[in-house]
């Protein structure tokens, strides 16, 4: 039996973890799940957010499933989510974006992939109070980890059949930096003549993108841009509740939903838990499971195109009707 590190997360995500589990268990898929607590919850007892046995049991399992931890804005500690991406080296975030069966939204056939770098940008965290009505930020920008995650683009798209990579950046303004990011794409790309390529400023991307989103294939972008352009795309398709994510490193894989941990709907029964069931099916794919990921994807479709669904997409169902409902159709 396949052993998989599962983080239960805070606020939504102990009720759509439970749900997703049990979706799983229902297709005949044996894991053992090695539950590890992270978050606000264990600081006071283990002294930190995210102790060091969450990090040793992904490093020993290699794949995690993960639902969102909170991380308190201004102050307070580091984010759990930036931080295990970092300490895993998990320097690609991979966030397919298709429009879902019976969800109406703006577009219809949108079907595209955001892939983020995951390490470094302003996310590198270095920060200083230069006085005190003055705070500065430092966006680290290395070729090493642009070429790395231009690859992962580019091959990406190669396996999944994938015609173009467009690299997002604001290399007009940034010209060391998003020139650099630029650059390291540009040569990455040589390797894949078979893959069209394409470069556009992510100010003038998020207006296409709402406008007219079937254009785009693969985006390749900084840590950012990519945050945000990848919350935009879940719009695209029915928001963030059907947005699913993947952090992926040269030894481990953590999957996990774009969104939050949602305290606004906490312990309501009222989550939608697509996303993070999303994340599992390609996690299932991930570790080569594709015969379970079909059976749950079917049955995931057929209940949202019977209209079951929670009330983020306009329904009535709560979470546990809904994980109930793709039981049923498992
Ligand atoms: P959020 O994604 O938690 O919520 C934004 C809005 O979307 C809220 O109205 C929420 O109710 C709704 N929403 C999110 N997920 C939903 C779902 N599955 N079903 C139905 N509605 C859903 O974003 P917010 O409020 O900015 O962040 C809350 C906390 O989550 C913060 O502490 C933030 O740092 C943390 N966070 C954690 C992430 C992670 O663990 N990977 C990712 C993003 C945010």
């Amino acid at each position: 039996m396949r052993t998989i590190t599962l983080i239960n997360g805070d606020g939504i995500g102990p009720e759509i973890s439970e749900a997703v589990v049990k979706i799983i268990d229902a297709s005949g898929l044996k894991i053992d799940w090695d539950i590890q607590t992270a978050g606000a919850d264990v600081i006071e007892n283990e002294g930190t957010p995210l102790p060091q046995r969450v990090l040793d049991s992904i490093k020993k399992n290699k794949i995690a499933l993960k639902a969102p931890v909170t991380t308190p804005i201004g102050k307070g500690f580091r984010s759990v989510n930036v931080q295990l991406r970092k300490e895993l080296d998990l320097y690609a975030n991979l966030r397919p974006c298709k429009n879902l069966p019976n969800i109406k939204t703006r577009f219809e056939n949108v079907d595209l992939v955001v892939v983020r770098e995951n390490t470094e940008d302003l996310y590198a965290g270095i920060e200083r109070q230069v006085d005190v009505d003055t705070a500065e930020s430092i966006k680290i920008i290395t070729r090493k980890a642009s070429e790395r995650i231009a690859k992962f683009a580019f091959d990406y798209a190669v396996k999944n059949g994938r015609q173009e990579v467009t690299c997002v950046t604001k290399a007009n303004i940034m010209k060391l930096s998003d020139g650099l990011f630029l650059d390291s794409f540009r040569n990455v790309a040589q390797n894949y003549p078979q893959i069209k390529t394409r470069e556009i400023l992510v100010d003038n991307l998020c207006m296409q993108l709402v406008q007219n989103p079937t254009q785009f294939d693969v985006l390749v972008l900084p840590n950012l841009y990519g945050d945000i352009v990848s919350d935009l795309c879940a719009g695209l398709i029915g928001g963030l509740g059907v947005a699913q994510g993947a952090n992926i490193g040269l030894d481990c894989a953590v999957f996990e939903p774009v969104h939050g941990s949602a305290p606004d709907i906490k312990g309501q029964n009222k989550a939608n838990p697509t996303a993070l069931l999303l994340s599992a099916i390609e996690m299932l794919r991930y570790i080569g499971e594709n015969n379970y990921a079909d059976k749950i994807e079917n049955a995931l479709f057929k209940t949202l195109k019977s209209g079951i669904c929670t009330a983020d997409l306009g329904g009535m169902a709560s979470t546990k009707d809904f994980a109930n409902a793709v039981i049923a159709n498992i």
